[in-house]
């Protein structure tokens, strides 16, 4: 129902668009699955990068399914033959980074410019505008570092979801909870008709 709903909504706004997606090492990162579905459905053509942590949380099994792509997870392609992801190319290639769930760890990282994965070497080199979706426990969403960070990553002109309040997977309750993949393809929709 919710994906017939953004289907109608949003009919054309995604179709083609090249959207690259990074999912960081948040329980939410099971959504990754949902959002990548939707996009595709609605014509958009989707790379995913995994985190070393969200890989433990969502299969690139899954994801690479879902995208019809491989899913790129390091820097690395193939060590033996020295053959490596170009994150210059991926940041070029994107017409839009989503970053959906972003955890605290990445949202430091991005927010202090350092980049040891993919996920945020690709980040520093984009273009592109940037959308993230911040996920984690009450206590981790509130800490002053956090919203520090949300708020300087806003100050750069990155788009940062605020993440509804709801039952979090600690069974604490309140705000911290990933906006949901339906509400992430809407936004980008509303975003790309202008
Ligand atoms: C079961 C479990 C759930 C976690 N959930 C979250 C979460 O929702 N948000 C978050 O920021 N970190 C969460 N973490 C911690 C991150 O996985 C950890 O900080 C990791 O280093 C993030 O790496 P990344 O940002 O490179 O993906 C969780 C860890 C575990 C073991």
């Amino acid at each position: 129902m919710a994906e017939l709903k953004t289907r109608n909504q949003e009919p054309g706004n995604l179709h083609n668009r090249r959207i690259l997606l990074g999912v960081s090492g948040s329980i939410a990162a099971y959504k990754a699955a949902p959002l990548v579905r939707l996009l595709v459905q609605v014509g958009a053509e989707v790379q995913v990068i995994l985190t070393e942590a969200a890989a433990a949380f969502v299969t690139p099994l899954t994801l690479g399914t879902l995208s019809k792509k491989p899913v790129l997870t390091g820097f690395l392609r193939d060590a033996a033959s020295g053959q490596w992801h170009n994150h210059v190319e991926l940041g070029l290639w994107a017409e839009a980074y989503v970053i959906a769930p972003a955890s605290a760890n990445t949202l430091g990282q991005l927010a202090q410019g350092l980049c040891p994965n993919l996920l945020s070497a690709v980040y520093l080199s984009a273009r592109c505008p940037v959308f993230l979706a911040p996920a984690m426990d009450l206590d981790m969403y509130a800490h002053p570092a956090v919203q520090q960070n949300i708020q300087r990553l806003r100050s750069f002109g990155n788009h940062v979801f605020d993440s509804p309040a709801g039952e979090l997977a600690s069974g604490l309750s309140g705000p911290g909870r990933m906006l949901e993949p339906e509400q992430i393809v809407a936004e980008l929709g509303r975003f790309f008709v202008g």
